[in-house]
């Protein structure tokens, strides 16, 4: 089977740090597997920008190295690369030098009246100063668009500041906020789960689910990223963003239509439904941890502290938070959330749990009724099994099993899944801001994350260690215990 792609209108699109990390890891390789599906049409052009007095055929080398690292062989062919390597060029531009600018604007002005979309895929401390930049140089054009990254702040007033200087060169309509977790299949499935099927929105509330869980594990650690990750920790690195983004999409009224405002208000609603997390019950609904030296899959692994080479660092590799969104649809639902670096596997779901039957007919003999959940796989392989109990087939008796109803993607469609960029970045051409965050939703999930980062920070205490290899520290497993839940296995 194959996927039907709507192949986008031609468009320039310009890629500040066009030579890091992000461009050589992500954008570049979507954009090939884009280009490669007949997506990217005509003369559509990539221009990279950087600081780095590179020569074409230099920057040709490295686009082609981005390609031979991140795409696999099979996916590599020869003519095709040729073909995508021609869309390719390079300005070097620095943000204190009117030369490269003027370089840039002749080019993009050969086809003023196309798409035009700038990706900062840089520090967020020179979006001001690059945004400043591209309007005083006259590059904003009718059909022009921004792309930016988290972190977008670390805390609300930065968030605010940031938010402030973009917008005083783009209007908000114009500014694409990436949230990757929102360009990932199984999060937009979610969406298809919700409202493309009649069965479940009628039991998607108080009523009929006991409460929520979302995992996001990761079982690397921080490695090289140190230095940037210690100022970040995992609540701003991970809850802030993308947590809250498949919370709001799980707990979220249905929106009118797919248009991006009415996805977003609704997003928002939950957002601004949080409720505040206090000092008084901080340590009774957050746990930090930090992993110590242990297991990963390949072996031994040095602790967050070694890697850092700092001692004395507080930073929280785990967090688990116990949240509740007070509106009428959830109240009294716990929402569980986790995530952490160095567990066991990588594996992110979401578990909607549902509360058990009323009353059970069936003897001691027949075993328990275990309550059905709905357990929405968003990695590594994703799918979605619904558990259910059924009779154990054959003689003897009725003996009750708790059995998944498990649809894997991979297995029941024979398509490629997409990264996430692939489709993030041809929603910005398309000019569909339905999966980026508008900026009163990143401000408000601050509002709920701000008080409870100065709140930790406040009583002084180092987060717990937790073994590298394990689901981080034991008090992970205590807060949802104390409310006799466990958190999901799959088996
Ligand atoms: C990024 C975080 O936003 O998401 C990283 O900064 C994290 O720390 C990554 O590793 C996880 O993304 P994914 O798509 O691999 O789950």
């Amino acid at each position: 089977m194959s996927s039907q792609i709507i192949p986008v209108a031609e468009f320039d699109l310009v890629v500040f740090g066009g030579t890091g990390d992000l461009a050589q890891r992500k954008i570049i390789p979507a954009l090939y597997h884009r280009h490669r599906d007949g997506q990217v049409v005509g003369d559509s052009r990539i221009i990279a920008v950087s600081r780095r007095p590179l020569t074409p055929d230099e920057y040709l080398a490295k686009a082609n190295e981005a390609l031979e690292e991140f795409v696999p062989k099979e996916e590599r062919e020869p003519e095709v690369v040729k073909a995508f390597i021609k869309r390719l060029s390079y300005v070097a531009v620095d943000v204190t030098d009117d030369a490269g600018w003027q370089e840039l604007k002749a080019k993009l002005d050969t086809h003023s009246d196309r798409v035009r979309a700038f990706y900062l895929a840089v520090a967020p401390s020179l979006f001001g100063q690059i945004c400043e930049y591209i309007g005083n140089t006259g590059l904003i054009t009718e059909k022009t668009r921004v792309v930016i990254e988290k972190p977008i702040g670390k805390d609300l007033n930065s968030a605010k500041a940031l938010n402030d200087s973009i917008g005083k060169v783009f209007r908000e309509e114009q500014i694409f906020r990436i949230d990757h977790y929102l360009g990932k299949e199984t999060v937009q499935n979610l969406m298809a789960l919700r409202f493309a099927n009649a069965l479940f929105e009628p039991i998607w509330n108080a009523a009929h689910i006991d409460h929520v869980q979302i995992t996001v594990a990761e079982s690397i650690g921080v490695g090289s990223r140190g230095p940037y990750y210690d100022t970040s920790g995992a609540m701003r690195d991970m809850v802030q963003n993308h947590i809250l983004q498949l919370l709001c999409l799980v707990a979220m009224e249905p929106p009118m239509s797919m248009a991006a405002d009415a996805v977003r208000d609704e997003k928002l609603k939950v957002l601004r439904s949080l409720e505040p997390i206090t000092a008084e019950n901080n340590d009774k609904v957050t746990v930090r941890g930090q992993y110590t030296s242990g297991a990963g899959p390949e072996g031994a692994v040095p602790g967050y502290l070694d890697e850092l080479e700092d001692e004395a660092s507080k930073t929280a590799t785990f967090v688990a938070l116990k949240a509740s969104v007070a509106n009428w649809r959830w109240a009294g639902v716990p929402f569980y959330l986790r995530t952490g670096k160095r567990l066991p596997q990588r594996s992110s779901e979401i578990v909607i749990a549902f509360r058990p039957v009323p009353h059970s007919i069936f003897d001691t003999g027949a075993g328990g009724v275990a309550e059905n959940r709905l357990v929405i796989r968003l990695q590594p392989d994703e799918g979605v099994k619904l558990w259910l109990m059924i009779k154990d087939p054959g003689p003897g008796g009725m003996r009750l099993r708790h059995v998944p109803l498990d649809m894997s993607f991979a297995e029941a469609f024979e398509v490629r899944s997409p990264d996430a960029y692939e489709r993030l970045i041809m929603d910005v051409i398309r000019g569909n801001a339905t999966l980026f965050m508008r900026r009163d939703e990143v401000e408000a999930a601050w509002e709920w994350v701000d008080p409870i980062l100065s709140q930790w920070e406040d009583n002084g205490d180092s987060p717990k260690k937790y073994t590298a290899g394990t689901w981080g520290p034991a008090a992970s497993v205590a807060l949802i215990e104390r409310d006799g839940r466990t958190w999901h296995e799959d088996d």
